[in-house]
């Protein structure tokens, strides 16, 4: 079944025991009493709403060994869960809510997590241009009207392309055939389908987590703000949240559940896959308990984003190093502050002077930027969410926060209170490199066939939002369409 090329490779790889080859049981390394030699059928790496949601599936559902790689100390990704000692309650700053497609709910309540629809409450909205900390005095927000006219045009357009953009792009035809919708900038898209009334919101929503939003080509758009998301906001798609109000609760469960076979603090230092089909070798390090853990595995699979640090232990071929150095991404980093000069249930966003009064095209303000100071009802903390291109750091995140706070005490847009001090930041995460995105021209030279092409070479399969849709419960049915085939290749 394994080449034997294989086999001598991984003789080669000197700290693989070989006394060890061939059982299935966690044992110690014969040499060093520190690392610890693992059999899997299935090597995860990335724990959030993709990798998570794969090991439960590939070991529940299709009853094989897994071990998931999580360089966090939890699992969950993006969900970012904040709870105040004081009181108890939890606060989300990343994921706020699930679309409930794909069977989605059935997923929460078979770890007994009871759901409920998501209520968003009403906030006191200010329209500040954070360049200048000002409330801008003749802005008109569009009407319900518009608003929905606006997504109700963006989804029969959107509807066009359903089959070729989600939840994968399989069905993407060869570059000449690709739709020249989708290779618009958007703002051309918007214009050509007077989408202006929903713009405000398509940015509020998800549009916020590219830097370059409204010159982003459409099709990349559309990964984001999908069909399922705009359905949702028409009230045609339903959404949910647990009961408890705590996003972490379904991958806490998840963890629990999984056990040993999750290690969280951990990344994958160095690792050997096969030309071909055989077993794949990985060297793990976990930076809490100084402890390195080698795992043989039928299979991996690559969760993580794919940029150049996550996958550099992999030793990329020239063919995987070219395709995914074609991606560049945006940085987003959420957070939750407080100050005594934030005023109770109100929202402070971010729009540019220039979308005065109703010019709502330009309602997106320029990165690096904070998007908006929001109010969690009943409670004196407010989410923040700042966002740049790939080379953004959680001090620059910081920094544009405090900064756009700050212009809005000195513009009295907010009072300032004596004696006077920063922002109190409860939480500051940042998502990394997220929205992977690339030019018109590459995808022009057949991009998207040759990434496709990537999957299950080297025995290695990926998922996760640089394959599908970026919503969580997109990227479970894009994983759930996955997982048969790399099944069939074990
Ligand atoms: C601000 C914000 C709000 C969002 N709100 C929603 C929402 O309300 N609903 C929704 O459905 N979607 C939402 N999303 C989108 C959703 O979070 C993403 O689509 C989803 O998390 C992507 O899943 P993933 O598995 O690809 O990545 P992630 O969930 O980010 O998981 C990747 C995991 O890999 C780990 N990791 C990274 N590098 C390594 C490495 N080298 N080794 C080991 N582990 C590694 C990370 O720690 C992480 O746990 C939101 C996104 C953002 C940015
Ligand atoms: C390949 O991996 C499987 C599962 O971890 C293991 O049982 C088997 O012994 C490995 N084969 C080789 C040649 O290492
Ligand atoms: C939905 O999920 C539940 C539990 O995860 C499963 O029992 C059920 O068969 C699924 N239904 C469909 C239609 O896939
Ligand atoms: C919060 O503000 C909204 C919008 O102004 C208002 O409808 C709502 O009643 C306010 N809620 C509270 C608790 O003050
Ligand atoms: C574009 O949409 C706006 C808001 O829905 C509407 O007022 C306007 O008339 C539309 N323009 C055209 C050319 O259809
Ligand atoms: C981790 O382990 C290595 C090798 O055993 C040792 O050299 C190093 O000092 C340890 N580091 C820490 C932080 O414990
Ligand atoms: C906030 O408090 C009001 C009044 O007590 C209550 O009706 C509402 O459900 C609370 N909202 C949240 C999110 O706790
Ligand atoms: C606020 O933070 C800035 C750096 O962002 C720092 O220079 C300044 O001293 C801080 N001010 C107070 C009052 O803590």
């Amino acid at each position: 079944m394994i080449p034997n090329t294989i086999t001598v490779a991984c003789l080669l790889w000197l700290w693989v025991p070989s006394t060890l080859a061939g059982t299935e049981q966690d044992k110690r390394g014969a040499s060093d009493p520190q690392v610890t030699t693992i059999y899997r059928d299935v090597a995860i790496v990335g724990g959030g709403a993709a990798g998570s949601y794969a090991a439960v599936r590939l070991r529940e559902d299709f009853g094989l060994s897994v071990v998931v790689i999580e360089k966090d100390d939890k699992l969950g990704g993006h969900v970012n869960t904040w709870t105040d000692r004081t009181t108890g309650r939890s606060f989300d700053a990343g994921v706020q809510n699930w679309i409930d497609i794909n069977n989605a709910s059935s997923f929460f309540r078979r770890f007994g997590i009871a759901v409920q629809p998501n209520v968003r409450s009403v906030l006191d909205q200010h329209f500040v241009d954070f360049a200048t900390g000002s409330e801008l005095t003749s802005y008109t927000p569009p009407s319900a009207a518009d608003r929905t006219e606006g997504l109700r045009r963006y989804l029969a357009a959107a509807e066009q392309f359903i089959s070729i953009l989600e939840p994968g792009w399989w069905n993407l035809p060869e570059p000449s055939k690709i739709p020249a919708d989708l290779l618009l900038p958007f703002h051309d898209f918007a214009a050509k389908y007077n989408l202006t009334g929903g713009l405000p919101q398509i940015f509020f929503t998800t549009g916020f987590g590219k830097h370059n939003f409204m010159d982003s080509l459409t099709l990349f758009v559309m990964r984001s703000f999908d069909v399922s998301m705009v359905r949702t906001l028409l009230g045609l798609e339903a959404n949910f949240v647990p009961v408890s109000r705590r996003n972490q609760d379904l991958y806490d469960a998840i963890r629990n559940s999984l056990g040993p076979d999750v290690l969280t603090s951990s990344t994958v230092i160095d690792a050997h896959r096969p030309d071909g089909n055989g077993n794949v070798t990985l060297k793990v390090y976990n930076q809490d308990t100084n402890t390195t853990t080698h795992i043989t595995a039928k299979k991996l699979l690559f969760t993580a984003a794919p940029t150049k640090n996550n996958l550099q232990p992999f030793h990329l071929s020239p063919d995987e190093k070219d395709t995914f150095n074609s991606f560049y991404y945006s940085t987003s980093v959420v957070g939750i502050v407080s100050h005594p000069s934030l005023p109770l249930n109100a929202s402070f966003i971010n729009t540019p002077a220039a979308a005065q009064p109703s010019n709502w095209a330009a309602a997106v303000p320029s990165y690096p930027y904070n998007t908006r100071f929001e109010n969690y009802p009943n409670s004196s903390y407010y989410r923040v969410i700042a966002v740049g291109d790939q080379t953004f750091t959680i001090n620059q995140a910081r920094d544009v926060i405090q900064s756009s706070f700050d212009k809005m005490l000195a513009a009295g847009t907010l009072p300032r209170i004596t004696p006077a001090r920063n922002l109190t930041f409860h939480l500051l995460k940042s998502h990394g490199q997220v929205s992977a995105s690339t030019s018109a021209e590459v995808l022009g030279t057949g991009f998207i066939q040759r990434l496709n092409a990537l999957q299950g070479k080297r025995s290695t399969w990926y998922t996760g939002a640089a394959w599908s849709v970026h919503l969580t419960t997109s990227l479970w049915g894009f994983t759930d369409g996955l997982l048969p085939r790399l099944v069939a290749s074990l």
